[in-house]
């Protein structure tokens, strides 16, 4: 119990070879997901966990307001954007109206049927897995969802194995990557938009059929900052409840940096890392920016 609230018994529980959360997610309804009909309207954001998700929600949010704050400083991005496994009942999505942009960390086999067939638009956000690591290390210590690790190096090792939610970080997105081409499919990183938030903002806003003049989108990237939304209860999950998040124990938007895995990784640690990443990778086109 916590802070007066009853905490549910989480626990990773696989279905069909990905981790589901018990307590939040439920097989049954994750396996309808396949079945919903899907507008032309639709946009998917696919992350594996901390890669930037909430920071997708934040530009979404102000590229459908055309950056204009206020308009949007009433909901929880959260809620305007949910994720499908998590308030994934298919009534409530056939229920909101267009445009109905959600985000998930699911693997590609659980998705939509109808978005292999074009209809729709799918936006990848990677980010290096490195820092994913480190950041989902601390993740762990805050989401009430999730087990505390006890230290780095047991997290690593769980993190290697894929023993958490979203499993192993290099099938998520080769799997995700190497199907690319029967969506309509938009690839964005995160070290990218560290690099020049600008640019992705205008691909994104092209990519989704928005016009925004460039004034539009320089709003669209003042409210998205770190600084900005770390300030922003509408932004920064504050306001998501003890059930879900320990708020003492740590901070959604937490650093916001690319590198920072350099503070934690031992030599022997890096090393691995980078063999287990050349074999997985070998044959995939794409690379990422590891430090600043
Ligand atoms: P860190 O823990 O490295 O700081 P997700 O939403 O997928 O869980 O990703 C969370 C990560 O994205 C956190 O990484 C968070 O700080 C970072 N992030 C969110 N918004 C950001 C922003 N505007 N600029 C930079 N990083 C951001």
């Amino acid at each position: 119990e916590s802070g007066g609230q009853m905490i549910p018994d989480y626990k990773l529980v696989p279905h069909k070879g990905f981790n589901l959360i018990s307590g939040i997610h439920s097989p049954e309804e994750v396996e309808q997901i396949q079945n919903w009909k899907i507008r032309d309207t639709d946009i998917f954001v696919i992350t594996y966990p901390k890669s930037g998700t909430i920071w997708l929600q934040q530009i979404l949010s102000l590229i459908e307001v055309k950056g204009d704050a206020t308009a949007i400083n009433d909901q929880l991005t959260s809620e305007r954007i949910p994720w499908i496994e998590l308030m994934g009942s298919e009534e409530k999505f056939v229920s909101a109206p267009s445009p109905r942009i959600r985000v998930t960390h699911l693997q590609y086999k659980f998705m939509p049927l109808g978005l292999k067939k074009k209809k729709g638009k799918v936006i990848y956000v990677a980010r290096n897995p490195k820092d994913v690591l480190v950041s989902y290390f601390h993740f762990h210590k805050y989401a009430t969802m999730l087990e505390t690790p006890k230290d780095f190096d047991t997290f690593f090792e769980k993190f290697m194995e894929g023993n958490v939610y979203g499993n192993c970080w290099f099938e998520h997105i080769k799997t995700w990557y190497s199907h690319k081409d029967e969506m309509n499919f938009l690839y964005v990183t995160y070290e990218d938009m560290i690099k020049d938030l600008w640019s992705v903002v205008e691909k994104v806003s092209l990519f989704l059929g928005k016009t925004l003049t460039p004034q539009q989108v320089n709003k669209v990237v003042e409210h998205s900052t770190f600084k900005n939304m770390k300030d922003n209860p509408w932004a920064n999950y504050q306001m998501i409840p003890r059930s879900l998040l320990n708020h003492q124990h740590g901070t959604f938007l937490r650093k916001g940096t690319i590198g920072d895995w350099k503070n934690y990784f031992t030599v022997a640690q890096n090393e691995r890392f980078d063999r287990a990443y050349q074999q997985e990778m070998k044959d995939v086109p794409l690379s990422f920016i590891w430090d600043m």
